[in-house]
């Protein structure tokens, strides 16, 4: 799914980008991919994907 339709960002890109560790903020994330760099609308889903891919990076394995 495009997260950002300006850069052809997708969810994909973004849950690798925080898995490879390369991310872990919104500002991380516009530095990666450019996310929000053009009109800006990708915002509030970017960030929820990011915080969707934060969780489940950041769970405790047991
Ligand atoms: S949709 Fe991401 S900057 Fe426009």
């Amino acid at each position: 799914m495009y997260v950002c339709v300006c850069l052809a960002v997708t969810d994909s890109q973004i849950n690798n980008a925080v898995c490879s560790g390369s991310c872990s903020n919104m500002r991380e994330l516009r530095q990666c991919l450019g996310v929000t760099s053009q009109c800006g609308r990708c915002g509030k889903s970017a960030h929820q994907v990011l915080k969707q891919a934060l969780a489940e990076t950041t769970t405790p394995a047991r």
